[in-house]
Parts: structure tokens; C-alpha cells; sequence
């Protein structure tokens, strides 16, 4: 059965307003990665809210063991592509490793993905209040990134869930209360446990976006191949294969669009 789902019933473009709205009337959202045209259409007409151009295309296009050889020239390519069929998905490019070390270098990259790549938004890893604040102040809109951390992998040591014991979960609101009042206007928030997630996104007035972060999230985002089953490597268990119960990678995509919206993804086998 074809589920169809808009913002304000609408057509027009989503707007980080328009997710804000949801998120004040307990309306969840959908987002997938999508890093080409094709994908961005199907991602697109399926009703997703929001498409994330994620450095993960390091892993899963590049075939990298990291995000970290990404550079900007990448990221700009493909949300350009991205955004060439994206008609109504708000659409987020991420910042790759090391272009956002100091303001300047946050600004003029973050402009790239604007101006040429077409987003409307960018996504950073970290507590990065300083040039959190110095984009906003120059009109760009911003997505912070909490949790588990790809680009800092070599100082994490694997991929694990952060935010289990209780100094790292105060932490981690802190930072995510600290991003807000920055001026950004979505977090995301990756690998902590369920309820950690839920305390935070009640505590937080901007939408906050999960990934492995249990169902409580305002909205959910999953690696694109995963939920589709076709990456290389093992499905992490926060992500489900939504291909596998049908043939049509369309009914897929509305299949997880639908079951975010109704709160019947993630259940707690993939939450932590
Ligand atoms: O790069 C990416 O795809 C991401 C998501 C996993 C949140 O940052």
C-alpha cells in the first residue's frame, strides 16, 4: 500500500521550520543518506523529510575503512548530484574531517556546500560551539553531531556506543544543550542508549535526529545501502534491511518512511 506523508500537506520544499513544527507537535520525521541523483529522486518521491549527504560516502561509495579520507571536492560533488532531483527533501551536507578546524576554514567550506553544492544545510561532528556560532552568525544553517563520532575513530579506538555510564551521558547533554544554544537547528545523534537519547531530545527545543538512538528521537536516519541491505560490510544492528520484505526498492523506502512516522522504527532490538 503507498504511503504518502508531507509536511503542512504541502508539496513546497521542507524547511528546518517545517521540521521544527513536527518536532512541537510530536510528529516524527524521516532521513536517509543519499549520495547520487537517482537515489535523491527515489529518497525524494518516497516523502523522506530530509536527505543527509554524509561523509559516510567515504565508506560506502569510496570503499574507505573510514570517513576520513573524504575531502571537500567529494562532499561538493555529491551533494551537487544530490540535489539536482531533489525537488522537496531539505537536503544536509556534512562537513568532512579536518575542513572545520577553525572558523574561517568552517565558513569558506561550509559555503561550498551551499553555493555549489546546493544544501541548505551542514553537519559537524562535536561540541564545536565557537564555529557553531560563527556560521549561524554568517547565515548558514547548521546540524551538530553527537555521539559516536566517525571522524574521531582513531581517538575512540571502534565504533561503540558512547554516552553508557553517567559522567559521558551528563556530558553529552551538556554538549547537546550547548550545540543549541550555539544557534544550530537539528542534532543528530548516533549510538547512545535509548533512554539517554529520550532525555536529551525532551530536553532539546530543536529536532533531534537518531541513528541507533532508540525510538524516542524526533526523527530517525539510516545509511541508505544498509537499510537497503547492499553495503559491503555487516549490517550494524541499529539499522534494519527494509528491501528484504519486498522487491521494489520504492516500497522500501516508503515502508521506512511510514514505519519512522509511526513510531514503529526503531524497535529495541535496534536500539541500545
Ligand atoms: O555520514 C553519515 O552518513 C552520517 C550518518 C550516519 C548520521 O553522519
Amino acid at each position: 500500500m503507498p504511503h504518502s506523508y508531507l509536511t503542512s500537506n504541502s508539496s513546497q520544499p521542507v524547511t528546518h521550520l517545517d521540521l521544527l513544527t513536527m518536532k512541537q507537535r510530536g510528529e516524527k520525521f524521516a532521513c536517509l543518506t543519499a549520495y547520487d541523483a537517482s537515489f535523491s529522486a527515489l529518497i525524494d518521491a518516497a516523502g523522506i523529510d530530509a536527505i543527509l549527504v554524509g561523509d559516510s560516502l567515504g565508506m560506502v561509495i569510496q570503499g574507505n575503512p573510514t570517513t576520513l579520507p573524504v575531502k571537500m571536492d567529494d562532499m561538493v560533488y555529491h551533494t551537487r548530484c544530490v540535489t539536482k532531483t531533489c525537488k522537496r527533501a531539505l537536503v544536509i551536507a556534512d562537513l568532512p574531517f579536518m575542513t572545520y578546524a577553525t572558523p574561517e576554514m568552517a565558513a569558506q567550506n561550509a559555503a561550498a556546500l551551499i553555493q555549489e553544492g546546493g544544501a541548505q544545510m551542514v553537519k559537524l561532528e562535536g561540541a564545536k560551539v565557537e564555529i557553531i556560532q560563527f556560521l549561524v552568525a554568517q547565515g548558514i544553517s547548521v546540524c551538530g553531531h553527537l555521539g559516536l563520532l566517525p571522524q574521531f575513530i582513531h581517538q575512540l579506538g571502534s565504533y561503540k556506543v558512547q554516552g553508557k555510564v553517567a559522567e559521558s551521558a551528563a556530558q553529552l547533554l551538556a554538549d547537546a544543550l550547548a550545540i543549541q544554544n550555539a544557534g544550530a537547528a537539528m542534532l543528530v545523534l548516533e549510538c547512545v542508549p535509548a533512554d539517554l537519547a529520550r532525555k536529551i531530545t525532551e530536553k532539546l527545543t530543536i529536532p533531534v535526529i537518531g541513528i541507533g538512538a532508540g525510538k524516542c528521537c524526533d526523527a530517525q536516519v539510516l545509511v541508505v545501502y544498509d537499510m537497503l541491505g547492499i553495503s559491503t560490510g555487516k549490517r550494524p544492528r541499529f539499522s534494519k534491511n527494509f528491501l528484504i520484505e519486498t522487491n521494489s526498492i520504492e516500497t522500501a523506502l516508503k515502508n521506512y518512511c511510514h514505519a519512522v512516522k509511526q513510531g514503529d522504527f526503531p524497535t529495541a532490538a535496534h536500539s541500545f
